[in-house]
This record gives structure tokens, C-alpha cells and sequence, in this order.
């Protein structure tokens, strides 16, 4: 199918993203779409996290912006559950260094990982212009319920844009519909994926400490201000506020899942 809409955007100084219909693994169009995105480093090179699905207009832009991906230093998987674009991406950038999730490199066996990116050694490779962190407390290697528990992911942090940009576990809603109001989505907010209210958070009494502390650690150690998630598009300002809602909102529910672990969740 051509499509004529995807063009990259640049969100902020170094920074581009490319909204892209999405597919399920059998090829059908779903109604959400899905995104990749690019840093630029000083170097001049690239960091490309994710892929999507290129048409030959959004071909033409990558191929513009990367020198035919000649500045295509890595290329990154970001959700271990957004990998079907991964092997047509390699086909058109070959010479990019490509690191998956466990997940990615468990599955798809056409493409030459270079390494996980679960290895904090690679992780931390393009310090201290992009972070890359881990959803703590979630399973990562082996995630459970696969089906529907896509919460854990990289989530990136570009610091000359000030931009985090991350997959499912957090969802910008602009506009959300009547069904999402039901569930109290309201509109401009940023949501936790579903699955952290289920199997997403390790079955262990830390687990949720662990994945607040996280969360308290980057909306203190990070500055941003605009965030581009996959699903929900891109939020810009007041994201950190945003975030920090999100998290105030969840409390009574992550109390609960840290007692149903047999554990305690010390909030400050
Ligand atoms: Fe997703």
C-alpha cells in the first residue's frame, strides 16, 4: 500500500520523528499509528530508534536526511513488540550497526544484530547526548502475557532537544474517544500502557518500588519538556507536569500491586 501522509517531522534541534500507519503481523492496517525516530549527535551521525515500514516518499526523506544512510551510525530497538519493519529497514540501510531487544534478536533472524540492547555497555554508548534507559521493574528478556504486555521498552532521552521519546509505556492522548473518556483518559494526558495495571511490573514484593523510583529518578535527572510516543503522538511542553499527574493518578493502583506482591510502595 502507498502512503502518501508519512513525512519526517522535525520536533526540536537534532531531533526527527516519522508517524507511520501500523499494521498487525498479518499485514491488516490498524487504526493506530506507530512511529520511529532519529538523533543526531554532534558527530553528524545518526541514532535511528526504532523502524517503521518506509514507503518510497519517506525513503527519499530518510535517504535525504542520512545521506543514504551514510550518517545511519545505529540503528535500535526500542519495544520489544514494535520489530515487524526491522528486516525491511536493514534491506534499505545495511551498514548501520542494528541492536534489538532480547526479543528482537530471539525473532528476527535476518538481520545482523550488532549486540542487545539490554547490555548496558552498548546502552550507554551514546552518553551523554542520548540516555537510554529501561522501564524499571518490568520483565525485559522474558515478558510475560506477550499478547498485550507491551509496556517495557527503552525509553530515550535526547538532551539538546530535550525530548524523551519512548514506545508504549507512556501514551500522549490528544484527543481521546468516547470509550478512552469512560476509562477517565482525558484529553492532552499522558497514560501508562494498560498491561502496567496487570502482568507488565515483575511478580516480585520490589517490583513496583523499583519501577517508581525509576520514574521519580528520570523526571528528576532528565530535562525535557516534549515527549514523542509511539502510539499517541508527540506532546509538546508541560510533560513533565503531564508525567507526573500520570504517576500521582496511578498511586492507588500501584499501592495495590505492591501489596499483592507482598510488598510496600513508599511514596515521596
Ligand atoms: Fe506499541
Amino acid at each position: 500500500m502507498t502512503v502518501t501522509t508519512m513525512h519526517i517531522t522535525q520536533i526540536g534541534p537534532g531531533c526527527y520523528n516519522l508517524i507511520a500507519p501500523l499494521k498487525n503481523a498479518l499485514g491488516k492496517l490498524l487504526k493506530m499509528k506507530t512511529h520511529m525516530s532519529f538523533v543526531q549527535l554532534s558527530t553528524g551521525k545518526f541514532i535511528a530508534l526504532s523502524t517503521v515500514e518506509l514507503d518510497a516518499a519517506s525513503k527519499a526523506e530518510v535517504d535525504a536526511l542520512t545521506q543514504n544512510g551514510e550518517l545511519l551510525e545505529a540503528v535500535i530497538g526500542t519495544n520489544p513488540f514494535h520489530g515487524l519493519a526491522f528486516e525491511g529497514f536493514y534491506k534499505m540501510y545495511p551498514n548501520a550497526k542494528y541492536y534489538g531487544t532480547p526479543r528482537h534478536i530471539r525473532n528476527i533472524k535476518s538481520v545482523p544484530w550488532a549486540g542487545s540492547i539490554a547490555d548496558d555497555s552498548i546502552r550507554t554508548s551514546w552518553m551523554p547526548e542520548l540516555d537510554l534507559q529501561i522501564t524499571q521493574g518490568a520483565e525485559f528478556i522474558n515478558i510475560p502475557s506477550e499478547s498485550y504486555n507491551h509496556f517495557a521498552g527503552v525509553v530515550a532521552f535526547h538532551v539538546e532537544s530535550k525530548t524523551l521519546i519512548c514506545d508504549d509505556c507512556f501514551s500522549y492522548e490528544d484527543n481521546p474517544g468516547a470509550l478512552k473518556r469512560l476509562a477517565g483518559i482525558s484529553a492532552k494526558s499522558l497514560n501508562f500502557h494498560p498491561s502496567l495495571y496487570g502482568p507488565a511490573l515483575r511478580q516480585s514484593p520490589t517490583a513496583v518500588q523499583e519501577f517508581y523510583d525509576w520514574m521519580l529518578q528520570i523526571m528528576q535527572e532528565w530535562d525535557f519538556d516534549q515527549m514523542a510516543t509511539a502510539h499517541g503522538g508527540v506532546m509538546k511542553g508541560g510533560c513533565k507536569e503531564a508525567l507526573r499527574a500520570a504517576l500521582d493518578k496511578a498511586k492507588p493502583s500501584l499501592e495495590g500491586l505492591a501489596k499483592s506482591r507482598g510488598g510496600k510502595l513508599v511514596w515521596t
